[in-house]
């Protein structure tokens, strides 16, 4: 009598899991590109995720089969985990809440910025990580191939000609500074030797003839250095207080290649009150913590060529040796023992040496130009129309902040990548067009995107300085 009523829940229990596993079957369709799975999980999941086996959060393969057994969700679940798993938490959700803890309330980052295609992209990887990175790669080299030829077409065109010029000028300047200083030689003699040889004689009269014969010559010639002189100072003028490519060391050799790179940690997981306001920041010592309780030492594969090519150390193990002593140099700082998981108590902050620095009479916000200006400045950045564009030759998938710092994510220490001058600032006001979509502008300039629509015509490019963006009171207090 008594098994019968449980045989029957049973009974329901399975045809519910069966409705619903058929349910989540249906919803289960996942189709994308493996091979951009690869890149985005390689960009914003790897600080964490390994193809096989745990890291900081669990194995990647077989992630959409595992999902269905243990928790019975499928793509829907994990979709809304991907994009905000805090708040799928927070839901109530109990697999959800059930893995947080099973992997010791490790909180994995949100991803709002992953759209729906791009986190399928992810699962088709999940599914077949192999294939997804052998047609990644493929894809690559085809594009490098591709670059490579464009660019010898372009070398076998010409350049250089300015430079060439100004060598060939340095190089008749220099000639005729040397002859100057022989013939003045000869007349020093002149004037000091009671006897002269006949030839000095010669050469010493023969210079007064000839500075009377070339007269124009020499005083071009001084007019031209004089020229030469005004433009180095003014060069050097104009590089007082500039200080682009300033390297300095830092406390700890913190490379933004290993981390926002190779590990492809987001910019803003670690500098996050970009969005916010007018400072990005510098991320406490517990932020690291958050990956550094459990990653103890080095074990990439990346490892800084140049510093083995340069003989500063013997081979790649003693470079990968070299970062692991940093991380122990961060514990210290910090006051953890790696032995024993323990704070120690004893901390020392670490003094990071300020890279960008505006002088105080200079307001500058990076919410403006991080959030409002985002897709402004990612067009502008694919259309190469940024200050410096050539020299920083930044990537097609580059993130908004290159476009001011350069491409970080090649940087093993950090570097000042442009002039940041008044001049820098206004070159790219002026060129680069406000995007009028967002909700902000939208609203904002609604009334002066007509008037500018009736004055320039429709299809006029709406740029920074129109909508104020040259007005001293914008910048300065
Ligand atoms: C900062 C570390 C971190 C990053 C970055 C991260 N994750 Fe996670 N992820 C975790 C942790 C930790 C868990 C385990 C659950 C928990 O503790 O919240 C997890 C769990 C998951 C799960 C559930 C897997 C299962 O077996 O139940 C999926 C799916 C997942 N992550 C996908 C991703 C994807 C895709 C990305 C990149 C877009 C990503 N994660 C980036 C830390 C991270
Ligand atoms: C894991 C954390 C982390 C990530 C991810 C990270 N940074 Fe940093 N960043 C730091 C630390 C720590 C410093 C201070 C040490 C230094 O200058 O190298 C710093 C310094 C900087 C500075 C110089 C600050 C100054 O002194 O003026 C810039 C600019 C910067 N980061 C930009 C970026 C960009 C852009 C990205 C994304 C591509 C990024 N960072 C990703 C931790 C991080
Ligand atoms: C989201 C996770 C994460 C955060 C946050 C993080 N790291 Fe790391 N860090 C890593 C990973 C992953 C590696 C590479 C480990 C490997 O490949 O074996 C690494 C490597 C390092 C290394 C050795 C390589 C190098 O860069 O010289 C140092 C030092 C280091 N981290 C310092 C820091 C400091 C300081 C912070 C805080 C400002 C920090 N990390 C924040 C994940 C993180
Ligand atoms: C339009 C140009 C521009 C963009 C885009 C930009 N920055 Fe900056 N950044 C600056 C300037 C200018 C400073 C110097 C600010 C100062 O000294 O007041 C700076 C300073 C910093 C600093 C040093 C600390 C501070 O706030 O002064 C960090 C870190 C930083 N930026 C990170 C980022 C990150 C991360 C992004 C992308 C999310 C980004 N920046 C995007 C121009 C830019
Ligand atoms: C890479 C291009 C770029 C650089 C470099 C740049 N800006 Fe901007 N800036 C923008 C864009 C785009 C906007 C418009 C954002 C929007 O849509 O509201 C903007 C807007 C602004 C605004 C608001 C203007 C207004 O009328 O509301 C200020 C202030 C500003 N920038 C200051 C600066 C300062 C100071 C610097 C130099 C330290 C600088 N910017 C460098 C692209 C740039
Ligand atoms: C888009 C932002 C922006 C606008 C608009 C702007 N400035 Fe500046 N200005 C700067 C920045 C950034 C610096 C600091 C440059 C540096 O440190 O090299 C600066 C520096 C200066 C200086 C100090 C001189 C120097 O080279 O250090 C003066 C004076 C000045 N600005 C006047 C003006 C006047 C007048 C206007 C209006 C016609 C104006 N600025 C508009 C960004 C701006």
């Amino acid at each position: 009598m008594k098994a019968r009523p449980l045989y029957r829940m049973q009974l329901l229990n399975l045809a519910i899991f069966l409705a619903l596993f058929s349910f989540s079957y249906s919803q289960d369709e996942i189709t994308g590109d493996g091979a951009k799975g690869y890149e985005l999980f390689q960009a914003n999941c790897t600080a964490c995720h390994q193809v096989d086996g745990t890291l900081i959060g669990p194995q990647i393969r077989g992630v959409v089969d595992r999902v269905k057994e243990e928790g019975g969700v499928g793509r829907e679940w994990l979709h809304a985990w991907i994009k905000d798993n805090k708040a799928l938490r927070e839901s109530g959700d109990a697999y959800a809440n059930k893995i947080f803890e099973q992997y010791n309330r490790q909180e994995m980052l949100t991803f709002p910025s992953l759209s729906e295609q791009d986190i399928d992209d992810i699962l088709v990887y999940s599914m077949d990580p192999d294939a997804g990175q052998a047609a990644f790669e493929e894809a690559k080299k085809k594009a490098a191939d591709e670059a490579a030829a464009a660019k010898a077409a372009k070398a076998s065109s010409g350049g250089g000609v300015s430079s060439g010029i100004a060598i060939v000028g340095f190089f008749i300047l220099s000639v005729l500074l040397i002859w100057i200083l022989v013939r003045l030689n000869a007349l020093v003699k002149l004037t000091r030797a009671e006897e002269l040889t006949p030839e000095d004689e010669e050469a010493a009269f023969d210079f007064a003839g000839m500075m009377q014969k070339y007269d124009k010559v020499f005083k071009a010639s001084l007019v031209l250095l004089l020229f030469l002189t005004l433009f180095g100072l003014w060069k050097f003028l104009l590089h007082i207080g500039v200080d682009k490519g300033y390297e300095p060391e830092q406390p700890i050799y913190f490379s933004h290649q290993v981390h926002a790179g190779v590990q492809g940690i987001d910019c803003q997981y670690c500098h996050s009150s970009a969005k916010y306001g007018k400072v990005s920041g510098i991320p406490s010592p517990n932020l690291c913590m958050n990956c550094h309780k459990t990653i103890k030492e080095y074990k990439g594969d990346y490892y800084e060529e140049h510093l083995v090519e340069s003989g500063e150390y013997a081979s790649a193990d003693e470079v990968k040796k070299f970062y692991t002593g940093e991380i122990q140099k961060m514990y210290k700082a910090i006051g953890w023992d790696p032995e024993k998981n323990v704070y120690t108590g004893e901390q020392k902050p670490i003094e990071w040496v300020r890279i960008h620095n505006m002088p105080d009479f200079v307001y500058f916000s990076h919410a403006q130009h991080v959030v409002a200006g985002e897709k402004a400045i990612l067009k502008a950045i694919a259309d190469g129309t940024i200050p410096n564009s050539e020299e920083l030759n930044l990537p097609d998938n580059s993130q908004v902040c290159f476009a001011c710092h350069g491409d970080v994510t090649k940087m093993d220490e950090l570097k000042m990548a442009n002039q940041f001058t008044m001049g820098w600032c206004i070159e790219c006001h002026r060129t680069t067009e406000v995007d009028m979509s967002n909700e902000y502008n939208n609203q904002y300039y609604a009334e002066l995107h007509e008037k500018l629509k009736k004055e320039y015509g429709d299809g006029a490019k709406i740029t920074v300085d129109a909508i104020g963006g040259l007005e001293c009171g914008k910048c300065h207090y």
